[in-house]
């Protein structure tokens, strides 16, 4: 496996150079991408040892491959955990860790607002298998103590929430769960290690669509997973080798551990144009709300300060007066705004959660969790924010109104 480089401390100085040391790879200051399936073992005894777990050492890339290696390391450090384990998808992420901690029987505590493909995992794909899922308002940790009993196993919570930017306060549920018995799952993807560390705050799990703001690019799919060495250890011998095979390709890794070189560079913008952007779109008049945890005005705005300590992050949800047919007209008007789902690239994204991400919800589902069908959901990019600015405003129903 590879060495630990020299001792480093900062967030940024830790994702350039945690896990790596050039001078053990002849010099090279980039890590190899190591594009190999299998592993030659020196001998037949030492293959033998290997799959007995008395032996250090690669078998086979949907087990553990050197650049994925490098790239759980880095990630575990910057969330604060002791191990990671890089998966095909965030997807990937979520299900290899679930299948791993329940079983039939077992109930898992969700929150009411979940990106559409986790819901519609947990309605249809666990709970075909004797799993309860059962949806809390987590936004209130006295919902939780309530509704936890002896067969919860797990608490599973987006923070902030796809797409209506939710909140949840991560301490408060973790000790409810610890209490009972049951591991608190976060997915971190919305706020990426830079602005919020759930392990730090008691969190069991993270997991994260790394297809988002962690490779940062827009340029491949992928998700991590990250929580005590024990746990890591289960899911990747259990839950991804054996359930789901949902293994990240090395190539990936390599482009995401280019990504992670500059996420806090690339967080910074994204949370200061978001703020920017936000503050403009709640002093438009065709504007009927406005969802971004650093307005003042948010409902859960302390919760935010003391929580996304990093920042407010780059995703901001909001609602015209004139509704679903509105919404759809600006996104329609938009030229530098990409219609597009998926978060956290250099490119602006919008899209509609109730007819796109989110439609994996029936309606009625929607507005039972919270999600309202004119609701637009806004990725603010790198590009200049004046630029991001003069495109929403020449796309608002009245453009009389002048972009900050
Ligand atoms: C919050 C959140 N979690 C998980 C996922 C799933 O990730 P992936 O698309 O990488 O499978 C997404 C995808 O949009 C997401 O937004």
């Amino acid at each position: 496996m590879c060495r630990s480089s020299k001792t480093v401390s900062g967030f940024s100085t830790r994702a350039i150079h945690f896990g790596y040391e050039p001078m053990d790879h002849e010099g090279a200051l980039t890590p190899p991408l190591h594009l190999t399936s299998t592993f030659a073992f020196e001998t037949a005894e030492a293959g033998g040892e290997m799959f007995a777990g008395e032996r250090q050492g690669y078998i086979y890339s949907r087990i553990s491959n050197p650049t994925l290696d490098l790239l759980e390391r880095r990630v575990a450090d910057l969330e604060g955990a002791e191990a990671a384990l890089a998966t095909a998808s965030g997807m990937g992420a979520i299900t290899s860790a679930l299948w791993t901690l329940v079983a039939p029987g077992d109930e898992i505590i969700v929150d009411k607002t979940l990106y559409g493909c986790t819901f519609s995992y947990m309605r249809h794909g666990l709970a075909k298998f004797g799993i309860t899922v059962t949806h809390v308002d987590l936004t209130d940790p006295a919902n939780l103590e309530a509704a936890i009993g002896p067969n919860t196993r797990v608490v599973y919570f987006e923070t902030p929430a796809n797409p209506n930017m939710r909140l949840v306060d991560i301490a408060a549920i973790a000790r409810i769960a610890r209490a009972a018995g049951a591991a608190t799952v976060v997915d971190n993807t919305y706020a990426t290690p830079l602005l919020t560390r759930p392990i730090e705050l008691g969190a069991d799990i993270v997991v994260h669509s790394a297809t988002k703001y962690l490779g940062g690019h827009g340029d491949l799919v992928a998700g991590m997973v990250a929580g005590s060495a024990e746990m890591i250890t289960n899911i990747r011998t259990t839950g991804m080798k054996d359930m789901t095979g949902a293994v990240m390709a090395p190539f990936n890794a390599m482009l995401i551990l280019r990504g992670l070189k500059t996420l806090a560079l690339r967080m910074e913008r994204h949370c200061q144009s978001a703020q920017r952007v936000a503050e403009a779109l709640q002093r438009h008049p065709a504007v009927a709300a406005v969802y971004y945890p650093g307005l003042p005005g948010f409902a859960q705005h302390d919760l935010a300060r003391r929580q996304m300590t990093g920042g407010f992050g780059g995703m901001i949800a909001f609602e015209l007066t004139g509704g679903y047919a509105a919404g759809l007209s600006m996104m329609n008007r938009l030229q530098l705004i990409r219609r597009a789902v998926s978060l956290g690239d250099a490119e602006s994204l919008i899209q509609h959660p109730a007819s796109m991400t989110h439609s994996t919800y029936t309606q009625e589902e929607r507005e039972e969790h919270g999600i309202s069908e004119g609701l637009v959901r806004l990725s603010v990019g790198l590009e200049d924010c004046d630029d991001i600015l003069a495109d929403i405003f020449q796309a608002l129903p009245d453009s009389s109104a002048k972009a900050a």
